[in-house]
């Protein structure tokens, strides 16, 4: 059984080095060549993710591994092939970009592929297998968890592009949950390499909810976890493709403490309206300000002030108020 496993294993690390040769150098690859480098992937960074395309026909991965000796009911356990209700097999994954998935000593156990076009689903995975499960897998960890144990902290984001685009920007301690359900697995795997997680998911709806989850499932493990909103609503690809490592690590280092994202998410709503509001949450924000250093209050307190739309004299009295109480 356990040769068995082995030989599934090593099924998913063929199939990586055949859809790498058909990037390479297969002619109906052309368009994937032009799409990766079109969003900023040198051969150099193609080489590091080890990105391959799956070619449009049928039965390509499982011709070429039946040769190879796998019997086809092999692959479909390997989540590469299909069997469908007539008993024909068929390749899961046919006219997409291949990202292999890692595990944590960078064997490959599973793919995301993606069109290359608007079409949908978007990105196509290796459903649950024996060795791949998406609960329990964080993109890029074999990759980041050196610079992690380096830096002491991690970066958690959405997706592939997120991570390779972070990584080829040098902020390698990045890794992602591969969507937004972040699990209490996930949460503990981090653990073993740094308490310190900063939350950095799309700035869309379903990103938002998923940051909230996903903060309180990391807290209650007895992580130190912060988030970053990024201010045009978009994705750390985006971000980091449009600005650029400096900006990027600014916004790490002025990451939100739940009390300061909450705060931020109730103004972005509009739900601060009120003066009993407005006293609330300054209420709520004011003890995570106590402990930090003169500039990065004055700062936190200006931030206060403008979500809530008052003068940063009002805030400042209120919070020397509040100070004052504390003694
Ligand atoms: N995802 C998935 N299946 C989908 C959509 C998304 O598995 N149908 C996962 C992928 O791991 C994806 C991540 O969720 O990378 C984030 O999704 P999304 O933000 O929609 O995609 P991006 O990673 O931003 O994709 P791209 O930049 O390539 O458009
Ligand atoms: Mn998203
Ligand atoms: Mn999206
Ligand atoms: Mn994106
Ligand atoms: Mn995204």
């Amino acid at each position: 059984k356990d040769l068995k496993r082995k030989g599934l294993k090593q099924a998913n690390n063929l199939a990586r080095d055949f859809f790498r040769q058909v990037l390479q150098r297969h002619d109906a690859a052309a368009p994937a060549r032009q799409y990766l480098a079109g969003r900023g992937l040198t051969p150099e960074v193609l080489e590091r993710f080890q990105i391959g395309f799956a070619p449009p026909g049928w039965t390509s991965l499982l011709d070429h591994l039946g040769k190879k000796g796998y019997r086809p009911q092999e692959l479909v356990e390997a989540g590469l092939v299909i069997k469908n209700e007539a008993g024909r097999y068929y390749d899961r994954f046919r006219s997409r970009v291949m990202f292999p998935i890692w595990d944590t000593l960078g064997q490959v156990v599973g793919f995301g592929g993606r069109v290359l076009d608007d079409s949908q689903p978007k990105y196509l995975n290796t459903p649950e297998t024996s060795f791949f499960s998406k609960g329990r897998t964080l993109y890029g960890l074999h990759l980041a968890r050196q610079p992690i144990r380096e830096k002491g902290r991690v970066i958690i984001v959405e997706g592939y592009m997120d991570v390779i685009t972070a990584h080829r920007h040098g902020v390698t301690n990045t890794v992602a949950s591969l969507g937004t359900a972040l699990t209490a697995e996930h949460g503990k795997l981090l653990l073993n390499y740094s308490r310190d997680i900063i939350i950095a998911y799309d700035s869309d709806t379903a990103g938002v909810a998923a940051t909230i989850r996903g903060l309180d499932l990391l807290l209650e493990l007895g992580c130190q976890v912060r988030v970053i909103t990024m201010p045009d609503g978009k994705d750390p690809d985006d971000f980091l493709s449009k600005h650029g490592p400096g900006p990027w690590e600014e916004l790490i280092d002025r990451a939100y403490t739940l009390i300061e994202y909450k705060l931020q998410q109730a103004a972005a709503r509009g739900h601060v309206k009120t003066v009993a509001d407005k006293t609330e949450v300054m209420r709520q924000v004011f003890p995570g300000l106590a402990a930090k250093s003169g500039v990065q209050k004055e700062e936190d307190l200006k931030t206060i002030a403008r979500v809530l739309n008052l003068s940063w004299e009002t805030v400042a009295g209120e919070f020397k108020r509040f100070e004052e109480n504390l003694g």
